[in-house]
């Protein structure tokens, strides 16, 4: 990858950009840019921040990045909530598993998939063979809140957010603890999570 630090760091730690997270960022950009050179996948559940974090770790790389839930929609031509109307859960997720497949054939990218997209057993065999795989944890009560943002997501609707984002977190937790870094997306900013996600690569990248 090209090397664009300072400005696309710059940009990756507004609004706070003080010396010290800036050098940290920086530091840890230098050392893990030269050992990735896999796609980075994140998983977790629904209002988790994949998609924001997952930019702004793509910004702070100077990656592409990728919506596994944005491709299903372009692959499809209808918005994620119109084909489950259409073709029911079965159906998007019989194609969630074909677009990521697709996607993990490409050059390395940071790719943010939708929160059912691990359940699959050959999507996550498939990500264990040819991508690193982050989960973003968060307690329930986070969540909620963050997922009361967007009215998008068709698990959710006319349904207790509270409710089903337990009975999720309770089910998909086997799944998700197979990801190969476990991190903390609930104390504090998006930004600080971005700030553990490049703490633990670049431990990662100094211990191999
Ligand atoms: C889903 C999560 C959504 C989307 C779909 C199903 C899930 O993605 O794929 O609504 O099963 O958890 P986000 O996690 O990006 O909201």
């Amino acid at each position: 990858m090209q090397d664009k630090c300072p400005t696309a760091i710059a940009q990756a730690t507004e609004p706070n950009r003080d010396c010290g997270d800036f050098q940290t960022l920086y530091t840890n950009h230098m050392t893990c840019n030269a050992s990735l050179d896999r796609t980075i996948v994140l998983i977790g559940l629904m209002g988790v921040g994949k998609t924001t974090v997952g930019r702004r770790l793509a910004q702070a790389l100077d990656w592409p990045f990728k919506d596994a839930d944005e491709e299903v929609e372009k692959a499809a031509g209808r918005t994620v909530s119109e084909i489950f109307d259409d073709f029911g859960e079965a159906g998007f997720r019989e194609g969630e598993r074909k677009v990521i497949a697709r996607l993990l054939e490409q050059p390395p990218m940071i790719l943010a998939l939708g929160g059912g997209a691990f359940m699959d057993p050959e999507t996550r065999a498939l990500v264990k063979d040819k991508a690193r795989s982050i989960w973003l944890q968060a307690d329930v009560a986070t969540l909620v809140q963050r997922v009361g943002r967007r009215d998008t997501r068709p698990l959710l609707r006319q349904k207790d957010p509270h409710a089903v984002l337990t009975e999720l977190l309770e089910k998909r937790t086997p799944a998700y603890a197979e990801a190969e870094l476990h991190i903390d997306a609930a104390g504090g900013s998006h930004q600080k999570t971005l700030n553990r996600i490049l703490d633990a690569l670049n431990a990662g990248s100094s211990a191999s």
